[in-house]
């Protein structure tokens, strides 16, 4: 198969929905064999078979990004089957909402910084060995961490989400800093999406407690007032990014930020009625 990643084995955290899926189809399309992992095991094989069917190789592996034993069986795994590892996409992500954040209970606090920030270090910690041995024969790699807009500004009602995804973005510095200064060809970089049509928003808990109900934000209707595009954006257009970040297209970049957003972090300027 030909394409922007062909023959490259590409590791997708959290791969069964929106940004994830789409990433993993994305790559698999452009001749990547993808190892799609998920916590949701009733969507994980059917996004697997979705690829299959179009012609791709996919597998699902069950797993929650919070646990480290099973980070070193996932990776055993991929070494078993494939031999290699080119390309770690750090996607796997929960968002919760407080009215203040004098309002979040610590255990909301917690479960966002595992998911978001333990689980992004957990991946690199366990997938660079493997990265940097096949880097070592074919020369390069790339490591992607999904951050935020709201891991480069604040956000009202989601401090404790910015926190995670500033987190996310200066990890994604340091550890590019540290591939560099040892010269082992593997690349790091972080993406930043707006506002992205997913089923994020209607996961979102917002009552500030850890029993709070889910409350479905408006995406659309968000994103048309507050995006300079005046739309959300689609996870495709966020997994077009990504697949540039594991591309040999974007082999000059490290230790950067690649902001999808529709122009919300150029500017506020309200759209002009038509
Ligand atoms: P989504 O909710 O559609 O997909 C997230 C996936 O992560 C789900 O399949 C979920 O089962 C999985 N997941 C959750 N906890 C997990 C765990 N402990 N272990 C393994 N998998 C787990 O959300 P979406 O929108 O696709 O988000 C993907 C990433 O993009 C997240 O990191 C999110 O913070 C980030 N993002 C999303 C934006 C949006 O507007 N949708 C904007 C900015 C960033």
């Amino acid at each position: 198969m030909t394409g922007q990643v062909a023959g490259k084995v590409a590791l997708v955290t959290g791969g069964a929905s929106g940004i994830g899926q789409a990433i993993a189809e994305l790559l698999s399309e452009e001749g990547a064999s993808v190892v799609l992992t998920d916590v949701d095991e009733l969507k994980g094989p059917q996004v697997v078979a979705g690829i299959t069917k179009a012609g791709g190789e996919a597998i699902f592996l069950h797993q929650d990004v919070t646990s480290e034993p099973r980070w070193a069986e996932i990776i055993g795994e991929i070494e078993r089957r494939f031999g290699r590892l080119d390309v770690l996409v750090s996607n796997a992500g929960i968002g919760i909402g407080a009215p203040s954040i004098v309002e979040m209970s610590l255990a909301d606090w917690r479960r966002q910084t595992a998911i978001n920030l333990d689980g992004v270090f957990l991946s690199v910690k366990y997938s660079l060995p493997l990265m940097r041995k096949t880097s070592a024969k074919t020369g390069g790699g790339s490591i992607v961490m999904m951050s935020s807009l709201a891991g480069l500004r604040g956000a009202p009602t989601l401090a404790g989400y910015s926190a995670t995804k500033g987190g996310v973005r200066l990890f994604a510095k340091s550890v590019a800093m540290e591939c560099a200064s040892l010269g082992d060809g593997i690349r790091v970089n972080s993406v930043h999406p707006g506002i992205i049509d997913t089923p994020i928003w209607g996961k979102i808990p917002s009552g500030g407690t850890a029993s709070s109900q889910n409350a479905p934000i408006d995406c659309e209707g968000l994103a048309k007032a507050a995006t300079p595009l005046g739309r959300a954006g689609k996870a495709r257009e966020i997994a077009q990014g990504v697949l540039f970040l594991a591309s040999d297209a974007s082999s000059y970049l490290t230790g950067s930020e690649l902001v999808i957003d529709g122009g919300m972090f150029a500017g506020t300027t309200p759209r002009r009625p038509s």
